[in-house]
């Protein structure tokens, strides 16, 4: 795979949820090469603050535009800066980097499932499957899970081109009330037939999503979003432990099969 080191021209950077931005970026290369799953790793600032790099997941590219979209959610120093980065500023990025999800081979049922900022990397997926799949018998359900609707974002940031997506919100603002593993469990009941799940969220979500698949036996991945330095194997700071050892998150995953992640 082949990582490249571009200065991303800002495009664009709005606020499109309370604290959630969405950065467009011209970055040639990376829009080429990226594939769902993998992330892109920014210099946010002039050092040394902050001294290291950021990690997101590519949240969408256009190959013939050169560009690229994070989604991102402002939780501290580095974030805070970004979300002040102004059209035409440049940033130097690292990218694309890790493992992203592997694509099945065959059409299936496919449920993802998205826990806050975590559906950043899960609507590159989608639009990744569905652009794929002139695949016949391919459904594609998406789940969405939020703290309360201010922060699932406006439709027209969501894909509906008949993917059947459905919302969980903790306060209940909007779908269901309760942790979208609710609204997973539901799906997994109907039919496990063909079924292979796709998730990205906090940890205890990951856990959560990994134990239902574990005993349903369907296949499933999940998208790791480990603290980080080096983003490129080299510093050991973002290990996981796994059945086959300690992996490293950034050049190993981001992406592994859940029964292969040991959660503590
Ligand atoms: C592979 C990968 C993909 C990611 N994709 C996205 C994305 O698409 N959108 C997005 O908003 N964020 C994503 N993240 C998380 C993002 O990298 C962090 O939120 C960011 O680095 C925080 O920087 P900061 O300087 O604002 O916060 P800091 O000042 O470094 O930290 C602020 C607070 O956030 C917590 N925090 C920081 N990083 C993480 C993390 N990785 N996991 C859990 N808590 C953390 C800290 O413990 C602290 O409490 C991703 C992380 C990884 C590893
Ligand atoms: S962040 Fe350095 S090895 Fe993964």
């Amino acid at each position: 795979m082949r990582i490249a080191q571009e200065q991303g021209k800002i495009l664009s950077n709005l606020e499109v949820a309370p604290n959630i931005f969405l950065l467009n970026l011209g970055l040639p290369q990376v829009a080429e090469t990226a594939q769902p799953g993998q992330f892109v790793h920014l210099r946010i600032g002039p050092l040394p603050d902050p001294l290291l790099r950021r990690p997101f997941s590519i949240h969408r590219t256009k190959p013939e535009e050169a560009e690229v979209s994070i989604l991102y959610q402002v939780v501290g120093g580095g974030t805070k800066l970004l979300s002040q980065k102004r059209r035409g500023e440049r940033l130097d990025c690292l990218g694309p980097l890790g493992r992203g999800f592997a694509i099945p081979k065959r059409a299936g049922r496919f449920i993802l499932v998205a826990g806050g900022i975590g559906i950043a990397p899960l609507i590159f997926l989608a639009e990744t499957l569905l652009r794929k799949e002139k695949r016949k018998k391919m459904e594609v359900v998406f789940l969405i899970g939020a703290a309360s609707a201010e922060y699932i974002l406006p439709e027209s940031e969501l894909l509906c081109w008949g993917v059947a997506v459905q919302v969980a919100t903790d306060d209940g603002s909007k779908g269901h009330r309760g942790p979208v593993t609710d609204l997973l469990t539901r799906q997994v009941d109907r039919s496990v037939e063909s079924c292979h799940i796709f998730a990205c969220g906090p940890e205890g979500m990951l856990k959560e999503v990994a134990q239902i698949a574990g005993q349903q036996k369907i296949p499933c991945q999940i998208c790791l979003e480990q603290r980080m330095a080096c983003g490129v194997g080299a510093c050991l700071g973002c290990v996981v432990k796994t059945r086959s050892g300690y992996r490293r998150v950034c050049v190993d995953g981001p992406v592994f099969p859940a029964g292969e992640v040991i959660f503590e």
